[in-house]
């Protein structure tokens, strides 16, 4: 059995809609696909190159002779149902947080921990193999791994401090309609009706809308990009912090990421390790002034990577020092500094989530 059957499971939601995109672009060998959501959307009919899909309601039946179940429909859903589909045999790829820091459960960055997937779970023939479930990390840590991770195994990180600039579309198709209704309703000189976010979203912007610890004054985003990194890295010795901020874009994500290394390099260094990095495309031109944003991202499979430089606190000597350097004798320093931008839906959740169906099925 080389094509799996393939149950989407929240196939009307933000994620759930680019899955059948991403299966096609990927060119994953797809079986028999079935688009499951609530019954709300039962009988909903999606029109696809794949195929004509009519949405059913998702029950525990509806994981029999199912291989792969992609499940994106929040935590609720994963909790109850992903044991039910992994017990029906499937291989349970989880968009949502309920797994994430299971320690039984592997959460995957294809470019950074597939040795995590135990081998006995690999391959095509499911004969014989029981079900499992994997889990897809936080949509900010996935787009910040990937740029990380090859200066990670390059130089070492010993500390990360981490900006992030959220798109509407993490906190799924309701708040991107939000985002759409609200545009619209200021520029028609109406005020913003806030409905899923407490706060306007047009023309505005504010802390992540995740619960926030009163404690630590760290919210649940923020937390997980510290928590989720030491897991997939396997080690939690790099000092992280995160300040998630939501910002009035659609679809892909941006971060100001700071590092301190734990040695000294160029910029040529850092380019050098970014240039070959898998799901790394280099937006750095300085002389005209073009870096990664959103919209550059949005659509694409690739975190772009841009604003790569040293870090003038970090570095001896300041900014002089930096101003200072010659092509003959480049600037060193162990702090430097990335902005970065991935499509929230394909990297930070779809794609990441049929990168790790597509390490299973090989
Ligand atoms: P539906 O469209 O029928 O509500 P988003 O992340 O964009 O908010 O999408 C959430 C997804 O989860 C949608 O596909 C939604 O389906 C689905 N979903 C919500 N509640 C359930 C449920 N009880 N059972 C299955 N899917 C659900």
């Amino acid at each position: 059995m080389s094509h799996p059957n393939i149950a989407i499971v929240g196939a009307t939601g933000a994620v759930g809609r680019e899955m059948l995109d991403i299966l096609h672009r990927r060119n994953f060998p797809c079986g028999r696909i079935t688009c499951l959501a609530s019954p709300r959307s039962a009988g909903q009919v999606i029109e696809h190159a794949l195929g004509t899909f009519t949405v059913q309601a998702t029950t525990p039946e509806s994981f029999k002779d199912v291989q792969l179940a992609l499940f994106s429909a929040g935590s609720g859903i994963s909790k109850s149902l992903g044991p039910v589909a992994a017990a029906a045999g499937c291989v349970v790829v989880d968009n949502s947080s309920a797994f994430r820091m299971d320690p039984a459960i592997p959460l995957i960055v294809p470019e950074v921990n597939p040795h995590h997937i135990p081998a006995a779970w690999i391959g095509t023939n499911r004969a014989g193999k029981p079900g499992c479930i994997l889990a897809n990390p936080n949509c900010s840590t996935i787009i910040m791994l990937v740029a990380v991770h090859p200066l990670y195994q390059a130089f070492g990180v010993e500390r990360a401090v981490i900006s992030t600039y959220q798109a509407a579309s993490g906190a799924g198709a309701m708040a991107m309609e939000e985002l759409r209704d609200q545009t619209r309703d200021v520029l028609d000189g109406k005020p913003a009706q806030p409905k899923i976010f407490k706060e306007p979203y047009a023309f505005n912007l504010f802390s992540h809308n995740s619960a926030l610890d009163p404690v630590t004054g760290l919210n649940v985003e923020e937390q997980k990009m510290i928590l989720e990194s030491h897991k997939i890295w396997g080690e939690d010795s790099v000092r992280i912090t995160a300040m998630c901020i939501r910002v009035p874009v659609l679809r892909a994500h941006c971060e100001s990421i700071n590092l301190t290394l734990k040695r000294d390099v160029t910029v040529a260094d850092l380019h050098a390790a970014l240039a070959k990095a898998p799901g790394v495309t280099i937006v750095d031109d300085r002389a005209n002034n073009i870096f990664p944003t959103p919209l550059k991202a949005s659509g694409g499979q690739e975190v772009l990577v841009g604003r790569i430089r040293l870090d003038p606190s970090q570095t001896p000597g300041g900014l002089n020092a930096l101003a200072a350097a010659t092509e003959a004798k480049p600037a060193r320093s162990r702090g430097v500094e990335l902005f970065v931008s991935g499509d929230q839906l394909l990297k930070g959740a779809a794609q990441n989530a049929v990168q790790i169906a597509e390490l299973i099925f090989r």
